[in-house]
């Protein structure tokens, strides 16, 4: 039976550390606030939203929540971020997706002060990444690089299949496995022999979107196996994109949906908010 991935005491723990940084900041006189807009009330939203401000209190530093209506015009939020972006008590600026379709994501996440982008979604967050300079790293992606190394787990010279090519996930996890020396593979819906090309993989990362469609056909025995997706199966219950029942039986190490890569994403937001005191010294 596979090692499971306990992502929510990995993400405990990474809070602890974070509680500790951001208590020694205190003391030296650094208060770090995120700021957390909504606009709209999108059920899915909200609960992200709420965990993410209480993942803030939990580590001790402050939170600013801007819950706008759906009717909000994209030059009021404009506004909004720009004011956020001269705030010297504001450190981290994050703009919840997704916006009501009258808003222009893209022009929303330009907006955002780099050195404020805790998301990692700025272009030139991403740009950094991509050529190997500091900047804020999408923190879904960061959690998968952190859990894997804190569960023992080496990349470097490993073969990895990321399935999916999201901006928010697919991309940036290939850029970071290649910045930790991994052969990178990105496979997507339109990859011909998807199968043959995920079970090359020693890590397995799936970040597709759909229920329970990674079974032991995809994956080779002994691989590492992360699922990003968090989807609901046919009983309406929380499942990833990876059929865990089946999976677990022939694979090495596995995370679980839920307590496996979701916590993570916040513990990694936090991080970036600590880190974005330095960025902007
Ligand atoms: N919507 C779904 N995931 C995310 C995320 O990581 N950040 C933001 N801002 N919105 C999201």
């Amino acid at each position: 039976m596979a090692q499971i991935i306990d992502g929510k005491a990995i993400s405990l723990a990474i809070k602890d550390e974070l509680k500790e940084k951001a208590a020694k900041l205190k003391a030296e006189g650094t208060e770090v606030t995120l700021a957390v807009i909504q606009v709209g009330n999108n059920p899915a939203s909200t609960v992200y939203v709420r965990n993410k401000k209480k993942g803030c209190e939990y580590i001790g530093i402050g939170s600013l929540s801007y819950e706008l209506p759906e009717e909000t015009t994209e030059e009021e939020l404009l506004s909004l971020i720009r004011e956020l972006n001269g705030r010297k008590d504001v450190n981290g600026i994050l703009v919840q997706l997704p916006l009501p379709a009258h808003i222009d994501e893209n022009k929303v996440i330009r907006t955002i002060n780099p050195k404020k982008d805790v998301d990692g979604f700025h272009p030139e967050s991403v740009g950094a990444l991509c050529i190997g300079q500091p900047g804020f790293v999408s923190c879904t992606p960061a959690g998968v690089i952190e859990l894997l190394k804190r569960s023992g787990i080496s990349i470097e010279g490993k073969e990895c299949v990321i399935l999916g090519r999201s901006n928010i996930v697919g991309k940036p996890m290939a850029l970071l496995m290649l910045r930790e020396n991994a052969t990178v593979t990105v496979a997507h819906s339109r990859t011909a022999n998807l199968k043959e090309v995920a079970k090359r993989a020693d890590i397995l990362i799936a970040a597709i979107g759909k229920p329970k469609m990674i079974t032991r056909e995809y994956v080779k025995e002994g691989a590492v196996v992360i699922d990003v997706g968090i989807n609901r199966d046919a009983d309406n219950k929380l499942c990833g994109d990876v059929d865990f029942d089946d999976v677990a039986e022939i694979c090495s190490a596995i995370t679980p949906v839920p307590g496996g890569v979701g916590p993570m994403t916040i513990a990694m937001l936090l991080n970036n908010c600590i880190q974005s005191v330095e960025l902007q010294k």
